[in-house]
């Protein structure tokens, strides 16, 4: 498995990890934001978590796969 391939794929997922995190840490204090009349784009934010949310998911299923025979490894060793 090329080398280039799983750090893309690592470098994406870190990227939607943080995305997504923040955005989640948004929707959850919404409310609050609400209260203090603080605006911020929900909608734009909503939208961004919906999709790179699932986006994050779909890639760590690639990610695991390419990291599979270090993964094994890890097992392995825990016997
Ligand atoms: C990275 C950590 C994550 C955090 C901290 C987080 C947090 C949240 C919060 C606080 C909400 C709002 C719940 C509510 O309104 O009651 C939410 C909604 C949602 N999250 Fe996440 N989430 C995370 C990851 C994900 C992932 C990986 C996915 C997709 C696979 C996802 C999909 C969704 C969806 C579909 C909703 C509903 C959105 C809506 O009601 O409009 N989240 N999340």
């Amino acid at each position: 498995m090329s080398f280039k391939l799983r750090m893309w794929v690592s470098l994406i997922l870190f990227f939607l990890w943080l995305v997504t995190g923040i955005s989640g840490v948004f929707l959850l204090i919404a409310p609050l934001l609400a209260y203090f009349k603080i605006s911020v784009p929900m909608s734009l934010i909503d939208t961004l978590h919906i999709y790179l949310g699932f986006a994050f998911f779909g890639l760590s299923v690639v990610h695991i796969a390419l990291n599979w025979p270090a993964m094994k490894g890890y097992f392995k060793r825990l016997r």
